[in-house]
């Protein structure tokens, strides 16, 4: 549970709240990459933290991330040219390049003095690992650009895909920290006693906060010899990482790899799931039919989305079309995704959710320690200091990891190289 002063401390994230300063200090994932796939094409909508923005990439190649409103009237920037390192308003024609300087203002009179007072809102952005990246907040705090492991695997190894969500961030962002719910709302197979979540239905959660927001296990009784341990992140302010490298048997998985998502407000009531993968042998890397399986096993795979949207087929408006008789006979929830589950759920508690109403268990303790660290960060932020994780150094090596360990063994030790990142 939750004072409902801290609650909105934590979703709100327009301008000028507290909880959006605070994202606002850590660099954000903008778009994907793909979205803006050649210099001079067509600019993009972009709705982060609550401001309506407009991507563009111009002819450097660089990507601009602007005020969606001209300056001059206010004018859909949107349908602006992009043409010559710069996009234009179709407007009155004013011109403006990716700093948000004015360029050119062919509606006023040669050598105007207004040319250099009119400024266009605009974001420093950064590209790595197929997203662009934009920072926010203030420019004298602005941190050294994003540095995760899954940035730096080569391309053959890492993919990154986003889905849309109708709620707000944090609610989905507890959803991805909940480790305990896997067993229920993923049983896909009901009755099915071997799949290693099933096997112990109450994991034990540990969290050990560090540096970047902290680090969690989750351990299940495995079999006589063995309990599975699967150890998390939890990376400020919005992301986590987590491993799928284990088959149920307890060997190594055919192409083993580490995904997490990023859960990017776009304002109170929606934001963007950044889903990443990357694999980390060499030798197995993630080919596009290995990524469309992972992707459709998720529920947003080619079939599943809406052409032209990264919005689900199956989605609130439709009860995420949950088939009664399948939920009855063969999968917990009878909704087909795996993440298409979580969504369900996330956005069928409400837009917001009111966690002053909550009544928390010993398996919650990952997220009553996220909301703390959050908190204290906001607090932070507040006081004019630096808040947890900010800087990428520190986040830079980590690596989440799952497997057997014997009974009475400690993962520390045994999972000590598997947790350090080698790209
Ligand atoms: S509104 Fe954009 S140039 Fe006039
Ligand atoms: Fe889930």
């Amino acid at each position: 549970m939750l004072k409902r002063e801290d609650n909105e401390r934590l979703v709100r994230v327009g301008p000028g709240t507290v909880g959006g300063e605070f994202m606002r200090r850590y660099w954000q994932p903008a778009v994907l990459s793909s979205e803006l796939p050649e210099p001079d094409g067509p600019p993009v909508r972009v709705r982060l933290l609550a401001e309506d923005l407009i991507a563009f990439r111009d002819t450097a190649g660089t990507v601009a991330l602007v005020d969606a409103y001209c300056p001059h009237r206010r004018a859909p920037l949107f349908y602006g040219r992009n043409e010559e390192c710069g996009l234009r308003c179709v407007y009155h024609g004013w011109k403006f390049d990716r700093a948000g300087n004015c360029v050119d203002m062919p509606s006023e009179p040669p050598g105007t003095p207004l040319q250099a007072k009119v400024k266009l809102r605009a974001y420093p952005t950064c590209e790595r690992g197929g997203v662009v990246w934009t920072y926010m907040g203030p420019e004298d705090k602005r941190p050294p650009e994003p540095d995760f492991e899954w940035l730096r695997a080569p391309p053959t190894h890492q993919f990154v895909s986003k889905t849309f969500e109708h709620c707000n961030y944090l609610q989905a962002m507890e959803g991805g920290l909940d480790t305990a719910h896997s067993s229920f709302l993923h049983d896909n197979r009901l009755g099915d006693t071997v799949a290693l979540r099933s096997r112990d239905r109450a994991p034990r959660i540990a969290v050990e906060p560090t540096d970047y927001g902290y680090r969690y296990s989750s351990t299940r009784s495995a079999d006589e010899a063995n309990e599975y341990v699967r150890v998390y992140h939890f990376v400020m302010p919005n992301q986590q990482i987590r491993a799928m490298t284990t088959a149920p048997s307890g060997e190594r998985a055919e192409v083993p790899k580490i995904d997490g998502h990023v859960w990017v407000p776009i304002d109170d009531e929606h934001c963007w799931v950044y889903n990443w993968a990357y694999g980390y042998d060499e030798n197995a890397p993630l080919t596009p039919a290995f990524i469309e399986a992972i992707e459709t096993f998720a529920g947003r795979g080619p079939d599943d989305l809406i052409p032209g949207t990264f919005k689900l087929k199956r989605n609130l408006e439709n009860d995420f079309m949950i088939d009664r008789e399948l939920q009855k006979t063969s999968t917990y929830t009878g909704i087909t995704g795996l993440n298409t589950q979580d969504m369900a759920l996330q956005e069928g508690m409400g837009p917001i959710v009111d966690r002053s109403r909550e009544f928390l268990g010993s398996s919650d303790r990952a997220i009553v320690t996220m909301r703390r660290l959050m908190l204290e960060a906001i607090r932070a932020v507040e006081a004019g200091d630096a808040p947890r994780g900010v800087n990428p150094e520190v986040a830079r090596d980590i690596r989440a990891h799952d497997g057997y360990v014997p009974r009475g063994g400690d993962w520390h030790t045994l999972f000590a190289d598997e947790l350090k990142a080698r790209w």
